[in-house]
Formats: C-alpha cells, sequence, structure tokens
C-alpha cells in the first residue's frame, strides 16, 4: 500500500497543523472530527509515529463505522505497519472497515452464517479467494487480537474448511491466508474451538511418520504451536524452502521466538524465595499462560521530560510479560529500571520484547514482592498495576513496596474495583458451579457453553462484553486463583492504616475530574474516597479499568500532583 499522500488531502497541508486539530477535536469529544483529522496527518507524514498514536487513541474503544472510509483505512494501514505504538486498541475499527470495503464485504455475510453448514453454501456460490488474499485481512490477523465473536466463528469455519474440505489448489491459494490465521491463533494461545473431527485429523497429520507438506505444516500451525512438535528443524527447514509469503514470520513467530525466549529463561536472576503458597499458585498460573501477550508499543515522551529522570531508581512490580515496563524505559531513558514478577515465563516474553525494541536500561528480576528488600535497592519510583490483588493480603504487598520506597518516592498503583467486577464475579461464580477447570480445553468449553447460551442464566438476553479473546486473557478474568477487589470506602481506610498520601486519584477520567469542584467544591483535586465512592455508586462500570492512583509517605508531596520528572 503506497503511502503518499491522496489527492483527497492538499499538499500544503501541515501534518502538524492537522494533528493539534485533531486534538482539539478530540478533548471537545467529537472523535468522528479527530479520527478523520489524525488519519490525514498520518498519511501526510507517514514516518511520525505520535500522530499515529494518536490516531489509535481516537480510535480505541468499541468504533464502529457507519460508511467504508477509504482515509482511515489508509492510516489503519500505516498504524499497523508501525512498530512503535500500541496496535491492539485497533481491532474494532479494523473489523468494522473490513466488513464495509467492497474488497471484503462478503466476510460480512460470511461472519453472520449461524452454522459451518450455512457457511458452506455461501462458499459454494462465492469465490472468495481475491477477499482471503486481502493485505487489509492479513494485516490485522498478524497484529490484532480478533475480539468478536462472530468474526471468530468464521475463522474458525475457514480453518475448518481448510483443514477438512479444501483442494489441494485451493490451499495453494489460500496459504497465505492461513499463515496470517496461524498467527493470529499463536497470539490467542489456540482458544478457537476444535471440533471433535478436526481434532482427529491433526492427530492423524502429527502423528504419522511423514513431515507434511507446507501447507500442511501451516495448517497444523493454526492449530498447535510448531514449537514443541517432533520434527520441529524438519518443519521449519520445509517451510523455510516453500515459496509461501509470510513462511518466514510463521518460522519467527512459532519456533524462533519461542527457543529464544526458553534460552532467556534460564539466565534470568533471581532474588528472595518463593514460600507464599498463593504466591506459588500464581506463579503456576502465570508460567503456564504469561498474560498480557503484546506485539508492539511506544513511549513518547518530550526530550525535556526525558532528561529529568537521570539516576532515578524504577521499579515495575509484578511486570508480567513487560508492556508497562518497556513503556516505563523508553519514557525515561534515564533511569534505571528493574522489572520483576513471579513468572519466569512472563519475564523471558518480556526481555525479548526489551531486546527487540533495543532498551539497556532496563533489567528483569524473578521473585515475589513479599522479599523484594533482599534486591537491596530504594525506589525513586514504584509501579504496580493488575498486580497486589493477585496477592493472598494486598497489604502485606502494599507493606513490602512500601518499606523500598524512598522517602521522597512516589507509588503508582492499579488494583481491580468490586463494583465494576460485578458482571465479572457472576461469571466466576457460573464457572465454580459447573465446575469447569482452567485448562486449554476447559477455557473452549467455557467459551462454546457460556458464550453461545450459558450467559441467559445470568444476564438474560444481553451477553455484556468481556475481554476474554486470548486463553492468558480468559483464565486472567475468570479463571484467576486469588482475586481481591476493593472499593473507594475500603481504600481509603487501607491508605489510612498504611500511612500513606493519596496524590492523585483516577488520572485518565479526565471527565469526572472536570465535574469535581463543581460537585465537591470542598475537593476541588477530587482527592477524598468518599466523594469518589458517591461517583461511583452512580456509575458501577466507572473503574471497569481499575482504580488507578499515585501515593507517597505522608506529607512528602504536595496533593494534587506528582514530581515534575513523573508528569505524564
Ligand atoms: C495481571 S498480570 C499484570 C501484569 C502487568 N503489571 C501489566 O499490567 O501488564 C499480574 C502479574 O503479577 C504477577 N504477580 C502476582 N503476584 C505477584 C507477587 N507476589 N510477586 C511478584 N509478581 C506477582 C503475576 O505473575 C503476573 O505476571
Amino acid at each position: 500500500m503506497s503511502s503518499k499522500p491522496s489527492h483527497s488531502i492538499k499538499s500544503e497541508i501541515n501534518p502538524g497543523d492537522l494533528a493539534a486539530r485533531g486534538k482539539a477535536f478530540f478533548y471537545k469529544g467529537q472523535k468522528r472530527q479527530a479520527q478523520m483529522t489524525f488519519a490525514e496527518a498520518v498519511i501526510l507524514a507517514p514516518d511520525n509515529a505520535e500522530y499515529k498514536a494518536m490516531l489509535v487513541q481516537s480510535l480505541s474503544g468499541r468504533q464502529i463505522f457507519p460508511q467504508y472510509d477509504e482515509n482511515i483505512k489508509r492510516a489503519i494501514i500505516l498504524c499497523l505497519e508501525e512498530d512503535n505504538i500500541f496496535h491492539l486498541p485497533l481491532f474494532f475499527s479494523w473489523h468494522s472497515l473490513l466488513l464495509l470495503d467492497p474488497a471484503t464485504k462478503i466476510l460480512s455475510d460470511l461472519q453472520d452464517c449461524p452454522d459451518y453448514e450455512t457457511f458452506l453454501d455461501i462458499l459454494e456460490s462465492h469465490d472468495i479467494s481475491d477477499t482471503l488474499n486481502d493485505n487489509f485481512l492479513h494485516q490485522g490477523l498478524n497484529k490484532l487480537l480478533m475480539k468478536d465473536y462472530n468474526f471468530e466463528r468464521l475463522l474458525t469455519h475457514l480453518r475448518r474448511y481448510a483443514l477438512l474440505e479444501a483442494s489441494p489448489d485451493q490451499l495453494q491459494e489460500m496459504a497465505p491466508f492461513l499463515a496470517a490465521l496461524s498467527a493470529q491463533c499463536f497470539f490467542n494461545e489456540y482458544i478457537f474451538y476444535v471440533t471433535k473431527e478436526e481434532q482427529e485429523r491433526i492427530n492423524t497429520i502429527s502423528s504419522s511418520p511423514n513431515v507434511p507438506d507446507p501447507v500442511n505444516i501451516i495448517i497444523l500451525s493454526c492449530y498447535q504451536p510448531l514449537y514443541g512438535m517432533d520434527k520441529t528443524e524438519d518443519l521449519a527447514h520445509i517451510l523455510k524452502q516453500s515459496r509461501i509469503s509470510s513462511a518466514e514470520g510463521l518460522i519467527q513467530i512459532q519456533i524462533t521466538e519461542p527457543i529464544e525466549e526458553a534460552q532467556i529463561k534460564k539466565n534470568i536472576e533471581s532474588f528472595g524465595s518463593i514460600a507464599d503458597n498463593t504466591s506459588k499458585a500464581v506463579q503456576e498460573q502465570y508460567e503456564e499462560n504469561p498474560f498480557p501477550r503484546w506485539s508492539s508499543c511506544g513511549g513518547q515522551r518530550e526530550d525535556n521530560k526525558k532528561k529529568l529522570s537521570a539516576g532515578k531508581k524504577v521499579l515495575v512490580a509484578g511486570c508480567g510479560t513487560g508492556q508497562q515496563a518497556v513503556i516505563t524505559s523508553m519514557n525515561f531513558p534515564e533511569a534505571d529500571i528493574i522489572a520483576i514478577d513471579l513468572s519466569k515465563a512472563s519475564l523471558a516474553y518480556a526481555q525479548r520484547k526489551t531486546k527487540e525494541y533495543g532498551l539497556t536500561n532496563l533489567t528483569f528480576m524473578h521473585g515475589d514482592i513479599l522479599e523484594v528488600g533482599d534486591i537491596g535497592i530504594e525506589f525513586d519510583h514504584i509501579a504496580c498495576g493488575g498486580v497486589l490483588h493477585h496477592m493472598k493480603s494486598p497489604k502485606d504487598g502494599f507493606q513490602a513496596l512500601k518499606n523500598i520506597l524512598k522517602k521522597d518516592g512516589v507509588m503508582r498503583i492499579g488494583v481491580y474495583s468490586e463494583s465494576a467486577r460485578k458482571n465479572i464475579v457472576a461469571v466466576q461464580n457460573w464457572i465454580i458451579n459447573q465446575k469447569i477447570p482452567s485448562t486449554l480445553k476447559g477455557i473452549r468449553n467455557f467459551r462454546k457453553e457460556f458464550v453461545e447460551g450459558g450467559y441467559k442464566e445470568i444476564f438474560g438476553d444481553t451477553l455484556p462484553y468481556f475481554d476474554n479473546f486470548s486463553v492468558s486473557e480468559t483464565r486472567d478474568l475468570f479463571f484467576h486463583v486469588q482475586e481481591h477487589r476493593f472499593t473507594c470506602l475500603g481504600l481509603k481506610e487501607l491508605l489510612n492504616d498504611m500511612e500513606m498520601d493519596l496524590l492523585i486519584f483516577a488520572p485518565e477520567a479526565y471527565a469526572v475530574h472536570q465535574r469535581f469542584p463543581q460537585l465537591f467544591p470542598d475537593d476541588p483535586k477530587a482527592l477524598n474516597l468518599e466523594n469518589w465512592h458517591i461517583i461511583e455508586q452512580k456509575n458501577p462500570g466507572l473503574f471497569i479499568g481499575m482504580y488507578k492512583f499515585y501515593i507517597c509517605h505522608e506529607g512528602q508531596h504536595e496533593p494534587g500532583t506528582t514530581p515534575k520528572w513523573l508528569e505524564m
């Protein structure tokens, strides 16, 4: 796809001005104008990652386009080709445009097929080979997580068709699509439902003494990772020899990178011991399913702010697969960053990504937050998001982190809200009642049963939206071995007990912050958690993205601010 400006965009327009105009639209809540304006900026300045990040931000959320928009599509393609931005929020826009695009519109009919037989009927009367070789479709499958049940059903039908029905000629034509589908299946950790017939066929192929041909290797890789299979080296060799485009990419994702992670795992330094039983159970979960899977991200600090972090010590506690640590490292390139986690598999993923981005100020260590004092360093800043609620006693975790926070240091915390997770807890209880195990098979069966009707027992006719489109995501959301949830009032008490000051609460809730002085004139900085409790009671889902807040030792900083070098 060419990245030259289209005729509809006048070349004398300055992309910087367009980006500034886009921002103004965005902050006024005029999303569509913001998207169109950012898209023009991206097309005019295709090397500028910042404009792309702005476009991604404006396209985040469940965007459904009313009609096809060529400019937005071109800009999304440029975003998907960019390594220094976060791609995943683009899914809904990408999917919506894919179904509206005249080149791929047939996918809209196909994804509405209720069952495989209807799908086969449509396929009989339509040639979809050009559609399946569409670049926009491949880019999305390669870079995004498919977060739509209907589209997921279509992909499972196409996979099943390739395995059981397609002729050798058809398979040759489908090979590049299947390679992209395989990347998606690997990324979602093979969450798609597999029928008995498909599983039998896969078992036959993989147990055959003959090494499969390239297309069959690709089909196999849509059902199970190539890494760990018998004769992996032979499979890689055959794929390399084939002239199938994207075979190299498949080898990289499914063989080279897992081998690299296994190697990294052996050399990760540990501190303390992991003695607590809950920590052990949590460790086991994330060793099996490191979370979250991510492919790209980017930092965007201005140069003058970057320098302010020189020599600062930063800890990312419970870094998982490292996305937050990598962003922190990009944003504070002059700081020394240590990121810790219980799961070596997660740390290995994180370290591989760190190397990919060429970052040198970030060290990963294996261990329990409860023993973090053993590292022997005090930190200026500690970031701990989505972790403390998975400890037996979040307060003990808090205390361990407080003990290593410098006197004037600042912590950024993210923990679950009881009120926002009400629907999630209902599903968790349903799973417990059904005695569904947290295995791959259990998770696949749960999604099939629950999404295809089980939800009605809890939610009536409408299934609420949940992020459960990869195995690690579903396990983290619904099958976690340990989960606490907080309330605003409970947090207030906890911070009092811990003798810590709240500096900023819910920084991302811009709109609520703006209303605070008017709603609570004696709390213009929005720091009284009793007031947030009142707001949350009226908007129970407000903190579905967690309670996020900055805290410090008592009396160390002016409430309502964080140190200059930390300002986002
Ligand atoms: C939901 S993931 C969040 C990962 C990361 N903070 C993020 O936001 O992407 C939770 C992570 O916390 C880690 N974790 C949980 N309890 C921990 C503990 N006691 N010590 C260290 N890491 C812990 C888990 O291993 C897991 O990788």
